[in-house]
């Protein structure tokens, strides 16, 4: 069984499905991490061209497990849980994703992943292209305004250099040209619900979510 949230960069899926998985006790699955890890692989191999990545491709095993607030990342046994987060992965990410072929191998993984288990997961095109017929479909957003203010906070530690601006110009581009792309576009599901998380608190925003997926949930059964 699957819960799916998307919605653009910086709209708090992530901190929500993390949220909702330790409240239900259920697993949590990171979408995006999963691109993270093939894009690691493939800078780890030298970034071949595509065609020849694809051939290692099948042969590649991922491994993923939700642990003590943490979503682990293996390729091939290696643990790449902090590798995935830097700079030199985020930066081609947006690329590796937007591959047809990349993202059949991600999506594969996961729908076979989730049949063994209850999952909340976040991403992009879950409720529209990789499960749309996901028990229930959150879609998050929140203005462009208070997405920049929240990662540039949280930026802060990492990268103490960055401006407002700057941060506000990424989640610009990254909005761009996650929801232009051919293959499997940011896009809300006709069925998903919007949870607009513009001044709202955290808590009272998975208060929210809670509720519906006990009502939903409850319904369905
Ligand atoms: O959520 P994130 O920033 O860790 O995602 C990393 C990249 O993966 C981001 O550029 C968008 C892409 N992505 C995607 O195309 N589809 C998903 N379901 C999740 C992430």
């Amino acid at each position: 069984m699957i819960i799916v949230i998307d919605g653009p960069a910086g709209s708090g899926k992530s901190s929500s499905a993390r949220a909702i998985a330790n409240r239900l006790n259920i697993q949590f699955l990171d979408s995006g991490a999963l691109y993270r890890a093939v894009t690691w692989h493939w800078v780890q191999s030298q970034k071949p061209e595509f065609e020849t990545f694809f051939k290692i491709l099948p042969e590649t095993e991922l491994q993923t497990e939700y642990r003590d607030q943490t979503f682990f990342v293996s390729v091939n046994n290696k643990d790449i849980t902090a590798e995935i987060r830097k700079h030199n992965v985020a930066k081609h990410v947006s690329k590796i994703a937007s591959h047809p072929k990349i993202r059949e191998f991600v999506n594969n993984y996961m729908r076979e992943l989730v049949k063994e288990d209850v999952y909340v997961a976040d991403g992009r095109d879950l409720g529209t292209a990789v499960f749309p017929d996901a028990e229930l479909k959150f879609y998050m957003e929140a203005s462009i305004k208070e997405r920049a203010k929240r990662r540039f906070k949280e930026l802060q530690q990492s990268d103490p250099g960055v401006t407002l601006q700057q941060v506000k110009e990424n989640l610009e581009q990254r909005d761009h040209s996650d929801q232009t792309r051919a293959a499997d576009p940011l896009k809300k599901a006709d069925d998903a619900i919007v949870i607009d998380t513009t001044g709202k608190t955290f808590e009272e925003q998975i208060e929210e979510m809670i509720k519906i997926i006990e009502e939903q949930l409850k319904l369905k059964h």
